[in-house]
């Protein structure tokens, strides 16, 4: 029998390195060390208690079926109120397809609107993932250079010259992963009329919307409606595992994404989506509202401690929990140092090498999920480890 063979598209996508820093630091910690984990792009809290209980009764009184495929109306109501609430904008519900998670909206957003041999330009560095819903859909992410003197923005009066007849759009995120810089309403705008002109499609991920502690909050959706927006419980809600988020799409893609949402995924989780509901709650936002006001302290924490440690930050720490960071000072190879800290004082980071590939051995990324004592212990770590190197 022919020996069976994994597609092609397998082997183009390279594991993480955080993998290898993650299956270290369980070794670790099951040989009874203390690590500290600031590696883990996932909030340390879980989901208010009123969410969770929400989610509990679904499961009591049997909502456990499909829902229909773009979701349940009363979410995507909840969804388009908050829209107006908190960001002044007006979504109608029926824009709104309720996904398995961002990553099910990623991948969605990549069946609805590239072609095979199409190219999407993202900046260097980005959330890794893109790349690879991509490739499923036979196209290919370019990675555009950007400059840590501009806090890695994607230079837009270069934008043009990036464009090529393959290029089908242009995907931004803010907040940003891995830099929690935050894109300004002018640099969207501008972002929008460029695109536009090149008879491209922009797509902002704001998957980390609501975690922004400088600078304007705002949705792209308030500077254009065919703007594509991504977002999800995962990190403002601190639901990750419930895999649930959302795409907003313009009012001529709503048939065509249904059709998608239908065939990929036939409905989103409905526990899930019964529990979120109850997240629009004011209760629930004050919660939320006063976690971001935790994490933000903690960055504080953080910023002020790099800087005593002399590791420059390389992009305006705006908004997510990351912070990234320069080691080149002290290290030709981020992963190496990455993997050596581990080893000798217990500190768990992410490499740049997993959001980048220029000069992305020269960073790596905080992320500020642990309280501020575990921050403190971990700085303090960093610079014992600084000092004997
Ligand atoms: C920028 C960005 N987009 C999308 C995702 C996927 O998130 P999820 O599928 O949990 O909603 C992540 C996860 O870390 C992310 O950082």
């Amino acid at each position: 029998m022919e020996k069976q063979k994994l597609a092609t598209r397998v082997g183009q996508i390279a594991p993480f390195q955080v993998m290898a820093v993650l299956a270290r630091a369980k070794q670790l910690e099951a040989q009874g060390d203390d690590v500290i984990h600031l590696e883990i792009g996932e909030p340390d809290f879980v989901a208010v208690d009123a969410v969770g209980d929400a989610g509990v009764s679904a499961i009591q009184e049997g909502k456990t079926g499909y829902t229909s495929a773009t979701g349940l109306p009363e979410l995507k109501k909840a969804i388009s109120e908050d829209y107006l609430r908190r960001y002044q904008v007006d979504v109608s519900p029926e824009r709104i397809i309720i996904t398995p998670g961002a990553s099910g909206a990623l991948l969605l957003m990549a069946s609805l609107m590239v072609n095979a041999g199409d190219e999407v330009l993202m900046p260097d560095p980005c959330y890794p993932c893109n790349r690879h819903f991509l490739t499923q859909v036979g196209a290919m992410a370019t990675l555009v250079d950007t400059d840590a003197k501009n806090g890695f923005e994607l230079s837009l009066q270069k934008l043009a010259g990036y464009w090529s007849e393959k290029t089908s759009g242009l995907w931004l995120a803010s907040p940003s992963n891995p830099t929690g810089a935050v894109l300004s309403r002018a640099y969207i705008e501008e972002a929008w009329q460029k695109v536009r002109s090149l008879g491209g499609h922009l797509l902002v991920d704001e998957i980390y919307q609501g975690l922004v502690y400088e600078g304007e909050d705002f949705s792209a959706l308030s500077v254009a409606d065919d703007i594509f927006v991504i977002n999800s419980f995962s990190k403002y809600f601190a639901m990750t595992g419930w895999r649930l988020g959302w795409i907003v799409v313009p009012e001529w893609a709503i048939e065509g994404a249904t059709k998608l949402a239908q065939n990929l995924f036939i409905s989103a989780p409905s526990v899930s989506q019964y529990a979120a509901v109850r997240a629009f709650n004011a209760d629930v936002l004050a919660e939320c509202e006063a976690r971001r006001q935790t994490l933000n302290a903690r960055r504080r924490v953080l910023l002020d401690g790099l800087r005593e440690l002399g590791l420059p930050v390389v992009a305006p720490a705006h908004g997510a929990f990351y912070v990234y960071v320069d080691v080149s000072g002290i290290t030709q190879d981020a992963m190496t140092w990455c993997l050596a800290l581990l080893e000798q004082e217990k500190v768990a980071l992410t490499p740049g090498a997993d959001f980048g590939v220029k000069d992305a051995h020269k960073y790596v990324r905080f992320a500020y999920t642990c309280d501020e004592e575990r921050l403190k212990q971990a700085l303090a770590r960093i610079e014992r480890f600084i000092e004997c190197k």
